[in-house]
């Protein structure tokens, strides 16, 4: 896989995103192409998340976000959302070993709370089992929605500026991200977004300011490690500002 010094698989190893975030998006339209339930998508869609957990490790970056149950997905029938839980189960039982072997920490964003017990149980099992790896970190958005997040982090900040912690006029910017599920991990700096829709769909919507956003029509099952890469190089690519004129500022400050 490695070529030469810095590089792996043609990528820049120091220019490779800190934070990858991933709209997972497909496995329905995929299962329908084939005549089947969309169970088998979701199945399918499993197989997927374990292949680009895989290479992210490899690539050795350090965050990835998978957007896998949004606030919005209870509305769905009951047999799917029990489908998605079960493979949800499935996945932290499946693969607790390799993500002891491999230094991977687990995580979850959004309100644990709201799902079934004993995915729940599984899901606190697995963090506090990985909680001191140090290789990279997990996320799984389960019952996550963005604007939930940021409401969240408005009621905790209010607590404290009703309890005379905080002054309101030393609220920052730093501060909400503080308080927001992905306290202390870099902002994404590249989405992923599968299946050809054009929408954030409540995803990380204050972390994602200044991501690259990549939509590729591959429907999620389709997703793989050969496209991931291939993503990575368009983004290597790309001139990120952040609202500046160039990428690189000089220490002098003056665009040159
Ligand atoms: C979107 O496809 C996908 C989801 C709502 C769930 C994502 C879940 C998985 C990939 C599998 C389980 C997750 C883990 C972490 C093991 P869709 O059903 O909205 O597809 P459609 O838009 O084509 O109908």
């Amino acid at each position: 896989m490695k070529s030469e010094e810095g590089q792996v698989h043609g990528l820049d190893s120091a220019r490779l995103p800190k934070h990858v975030a991933v709209i997972m998006d497909g496995n329905g339209r995929w299962a329908k192409k084939r005549w089947l339930n969309r169970v088998k998508g979701h199945e399918k869609g499993s197989q997927t998340v374990r292949t680009i957990v895989q290479s992210c490790r490899k690539l050795q970056i350090p965050f990835l976000t998978l957007y896998a149950f949004s606030t919005e997905n209870w509305a769905r029938p009951r047999s799917e959302v029990s489908t998605l839980m079960h493979l949800l189960k499935q996945f932290l039982v499946s693969e607790r070993k390799e993500m002891m072997e491999k230094g991977i920490c687990l995580n979850v964003l959004g309100q644990l709370e709201k799902l079934p017990e004993d995915v729940q149980a599984k899901a606190r099992e697995t963090m506090a089992d990985t909680c001191n790896n140090t290789q990279m970190t997990l996320n799984l958005a389960l019952s996550y929605g963005s604007r939930q997040e940021i409401t969240d982090a408005v009621h905790a900040l209010a607590k404290k500026v009703a309890t005379g912690e905080l002054a309101p006029q030393d609220i920052n910017e730093q501060m909400i991200s503080n308080h927001l599920y992905t306290a202390g991990m870099p902002d994404p700096d590249l989405v992923i977004r599968t299946s050809g829709e054009f929408r954030l769909s409540n995803f990380l919507l204050w972390q994602s300011a200044y991501a690259e956003i990549f939509i590729t029509p591959t429907l999620w099952p389709d997703f793989t490690q050969a496209e991931f890469i291939d993503i990575l190089t368009h983004y290597q690519k790309r001139d990120r500002r952040f609202g500046n004129v160039e990428c690189n500022m000089p220490s002098d400050g003056l665009p040159h």
